[in-house]
Parts: structure tokens; C-alpha cells; sequence
């Protein structure tokens, strides 16, 4: 039997994890992540989903903001469809009391519906088979009035990004920032907000990237930046279309 589309992701995740790929990737990702964790107003107390945790240093950045408070202890709770990522997460993580790294798919979120105030995802979520079940699935999990942070840095209108579609060796979706926005909009989310995140890091002259054709391309990618996606569980105890509450 062929491998299903899940079981593909968890073998090229684990592959990247066995490379080392979880430590590079907060190289890449940190700065377009620190300015998104800026805006999701994070505070003490809140539980937070990071979908897509790979190595798991975005969700201790998370943990560290909702840790204690006069709203009591935060919790976050990392994802990841790769078995070897989230070991490797748990490795780095023992001294956090409050975080719980699960793997699971984003297709079945491991967890109970109403829970979560707020959710990032770092670079995730393009690869995820079928994108309509997953955002049914943060639509159950998350808190009424909970709000998600979905960061894309590879998406139609970014043409620099689309350099690595024939490189990386699972499919991924490529939409542009209006066809997400009505994607969340058709799941019933609100305040649904999109903005650019540029990378400022600078990129030396000696850097050498397999992902880009030149460095002047890699620059021309950061400069245009990731896509961030914001939208808002409305104020209701109403499970996502497809699901049933007993
Ligand atoms: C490019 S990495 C980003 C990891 C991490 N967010 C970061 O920025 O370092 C993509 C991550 O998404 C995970 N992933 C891919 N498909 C998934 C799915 N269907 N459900 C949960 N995680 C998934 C991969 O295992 C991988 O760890």
C-alpha cells in the first residue's frame, strides 16, 4: 500500500529533523516569528497552540510570555506531525513546566474544541494535505474570540518563494493572500487580516543557498517578506461546519 499524504510529511519532517533542520529553521524563521509573536498580544495565563512546532524554539519563546501571571499559568501546547521533531522539541524543553508537545496532524488536532486563546503557526501551514479540514480543526480547538497567526513565506505573491516548489520533495499548496483570506473567510472566521512581514536579516555576501537561484533573489524574497494571516473564532460555542458536540 502507498503511503497515505500524512505519512509522506512524517518521513520528509523526520528526515529534516535527522539533518538538523530544526535548529536552522529558527535561523530562518526567528525574525518574521519575534514580529509576529509582537503582535498577537500574548499574556500571562492564555493557552496557546504553536501547529506545526518542528524543533520546538517559536513555542518556549511562547511559553516563556504566558508562563505566570495574576490570570494564573499559561500552557502551550506544540504539534507536529513528525515523531522526530517533537522528540527533539521534549529534549529541549525540560526545564518548561508548561509546555506539552503532542504529536498529532493538523488534519485531527489532538485536543478538546473551545480551548485554545491563541494559536501560531510558523511555516507549516502550506504543507498541509487538505487545508480546509485543518482550519476546521483550529476552529474547533480554538477559544471563542481566540485569534490564530498563520505565517507563510511561500505564496503567489511572493515570486521568490516559489523557487523552492520543484525543490522540496512533498506538494504544497500555493495560494495568494486573497484566495487565503477567503478561505478563512468561508470557514466562518472574522476580523480576518492578512500583512507582510519583512525579514531584515542581513544576508552576507559569502551566504550560500541551495532554496534561491541567487542571493539577490534571497534578498528580494526577505525584503518582500512572509505573509501574515490573522483571524478571530467569533464570540460563539458553536462547533466548526462537519462537527457535532455530544
Ligand atoms: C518548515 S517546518 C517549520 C517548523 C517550525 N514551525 C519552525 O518554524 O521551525 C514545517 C513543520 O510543519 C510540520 N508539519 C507538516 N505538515 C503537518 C501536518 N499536517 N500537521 C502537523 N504538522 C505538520 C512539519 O513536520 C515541520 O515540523
Amino acid at each position: 500500500m502507498s503511503p497515505s499524504p500524512e505519512e509522506k510529511l512524517q518521513h520528509e519532517f523526520n528526515r529534516w529533523a535527522q539533518e538538523g533542520e530544526g535548529e536552522k529553521m529558527e535561523r530562518h524563521h526567528l525574525d518574521i516569528t519575534e514580529k509576529t509573536i509582537g503582535v498577537m498580544d500574548l499574556r500571562p495565563g492564555e493557552r496557546v497552540l504553536d501547529l506545526g512546532c518542528g524543533s520546538g524554539w517559536a513555542t518556549r519563546l511562547l511559553a516563556r510570555l504566558v508562563s505566570d501571571g495574576p490570570e494564573g499559568f499559561g500552557q502551550v501546547v506544540g504539534v507536529d506531525i513528525s515523531d522526530e521533531m517533537i522528540r527533539q522539541a521534549r529534549g529541549a524543553s525540560k526545564e518548561f513546566e508548561n509546555i506539552l508537545y503532542v504529536w498529532g496532524s493538523a488534519q485531527q488536532i489532538p485536543w478538546e474544541e473551545n480551548f485554545f486563546d491563541k494559536v501560531l503557526s510558523v511555516e507549516s501551514f502550506y504543507y498541509y494535505p487538505d487545508q480546509d479540514r485543518a482550519l476546521a480543526e483550529l476552529f474547533r480547538v480554538m477559544a471563542p474570540r481566540g485569534r490564530m497567526f498563520i505565517l507563510i513565506n511561500l505564496y503567489k505573491d511572493n515570486p521568490y518563494s516559489l523557487q523552492w516548489v520543484d525543490k522540496l520533495k512533498v506538494p504544497v499548496h500555493v495560494r495568494s493572500e486573497a484566495e487565503y483570506v477567503e478561505l478563512l473567510k468561508k470557514h466562518a472566521f472574522e476580523k480576518v487580516e492578512a500583512r507582510r512581514i519583512p525579514d531584515d536579516t542581513p544576508t552576507p555576501d559569502d551566504y550560500v543557498t541551495k532554496s534561491f537561484d541567487s542571493l539577490e533573489d534571497l534578498r528580494a524574497f526577505k525584503r518582500i517578506g512572509a505573509l501574515l494571516l490573522m483571524a478571530s473564532k467569533p464570540d460563539l460555542r458553536t462547533p466548526a461546519p462537519g462537527y457535532t458536540i455530544y
